[in-house]
């Protein structure tokens, strides 16, 4: 069927509106007509290539819509669902079935390689081209898709699909990172870099987990301020002096947990040296490969630390998104800050408006 589709066409280059061909859903997929899809930093960084995902692409992988037709063999939903999607996984692997699917053995090849196992691609432009498909199973950047079913979360009709869309990646991530890798107690200290869509997540998480000190650091000071709003007992301008120190000094000696969100050597460095005797940091933060970050082993190994690398809040997100939705649903989970709206067609307002910081997760809508 003839679709249309925000394609990434090279390397560095804004995405581009253009009507492609989509097949039918194979065994296993499902046709999602989309309503609404979350732009996540990661989008940004395999438009730029950071990661090799064939261009062009459709990227988006923070999408949510209704069931419009299912392949053969699927089973968990049908025509007309509301469905949130999130990231592929095999289902088969001793990690997907221990109850860790972000660590799937397949997790690259599905989610990243553009193309389903069999090597096809759910999209053909005009000339006959394949355009990679199934970018975290999904490739939402289009007004259809076929998504594996192993992506679906089947939401309630009621619930609104453009506000939960950034379930699927951000928000899971940062959320999961400290609920369920973390895993807070109540009264523990909580220190988190990088107030963006990601940070944000972790901070509501905390304050779900009754930390009792949360401490968010960032250099923007619209980001820090939203941060302390939103629960943060502290906020920390990384550039206004050692923001090693000041985490010191409020946590009465170093923090209990930490996360580092940006990816940024010297905040690992930072995370490390700020967390207290037996502390659990928390990396989430992408970079390109073959970035290394340096850890004080002289010092650390006194101090006991854990440190935990985490991929998509390491959730099963058949159950922990629907677990945020209650969250959200009492009031204690109030993500709907961080969003704001753009049309489908000014969807590279909404990379822009997230890279310079003024908006924490643009959400278009289809
Ligand atoms: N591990 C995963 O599964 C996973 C999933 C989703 C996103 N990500 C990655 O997580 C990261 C965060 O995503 P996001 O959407 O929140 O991005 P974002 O750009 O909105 O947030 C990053 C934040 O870090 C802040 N920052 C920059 N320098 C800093 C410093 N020196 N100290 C403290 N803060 C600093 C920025 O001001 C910004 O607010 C990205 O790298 C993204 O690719 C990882
Ligand atoms: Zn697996
Ligand atoms: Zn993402």
């Amino acid at each position: 069927m003839r679709i249309t589709a925000a394609v990434a066409p090279a390397e560095g280059e804004p995405l581009a509106m253009q009507e492609l061909e989509l097949d039918d859903p194979r065994p296993g997929e499902v046709r999602v007509r989309m309503v609404a899809s979350g732009i996540c930093h990661t989008d940004a960084i395999v438009r730029d290539q950071w990661y090799p995902v064939p261009l062009p692409a459709v990227l988006g992988h923070e999408g949510a819509g209704v069931v419009e037709a299912v392949g053969d063999g699927v089973s968990r939903v049908g025509v007309g669902d509301h469905v949130v999607l999130s990231f592929a996984s095999c289902g088969e692997c001793d990690l997907c079935l221990t109850g860790h699917p972000a660590y799937c053995a397949t997790f690259y090849d599905l989610n990243f390689s553009g193309r389903r196992p069999d090597g096809s691609a759910a999209y053909t432009a005009d000339g006959g081209d394949d355009v990679s498909s199934h970018f975290f199973g999904q490739s939402s950047f289009a007004t259809h898709a076929n998504v594996y079913e192993r992506c679906l979360v089947k939401v309630p009709e009621s619930a609104p699909l453009d506000l939960l869309a950034p379930l699927g990646c951000g928000i899971q991530t940062g959320a999961g990172a400290i609920l369920n890798r973390l895993d807070p107690p109540a009264g523990s200290s909580v220190v988190v870099f990088g107030a963006g869509a990601v940070g944000m997540a972790a901070l509501l998480a905390a304050v779900v987990a009754e930390a009792g000190t949360v401490v968010a650091v960032d250099p923007v000071a619209s980001r820090r301020d939203l941060a302390l709003e939103l629960g943060a007992t502290h906020a920390v301008d990384p550039h206004d002096g050692d923001p090693v120190e000041r985490i010191r000094e409020i946590t009465g000696g170093g923090a209990d947990y930490a996360l580092d969100t940006t990816g940024v050597p010297a905040v690992f460095r930072q995370l490390s040296d700020c967390l207290g005797t037996l502390g659990h940091g928390a990396m989430v933060g992408a970079t390109t490969p073959g970035t290394e970050g340096t850890v004080d082993i002289g010092t650390t190994l006194l101090s006991g630390q854990t440190l935990h690398m985490v991929i998509e809040g390491d959730a099963v997100p058949q159950t922990f998104i629907p677990r945020l939705i209650g969250l959200y649903e009492q009031g204690r989970f109030p993500f709907d800050r961080l969003v704001k709206h753009y049309a489908f067609d000014d969807i590279n307002t909404g990379f822009a408006d997230s890279e310079s910081g003024e908006v924490l997760k643009p959400v278009v809508r289809y």
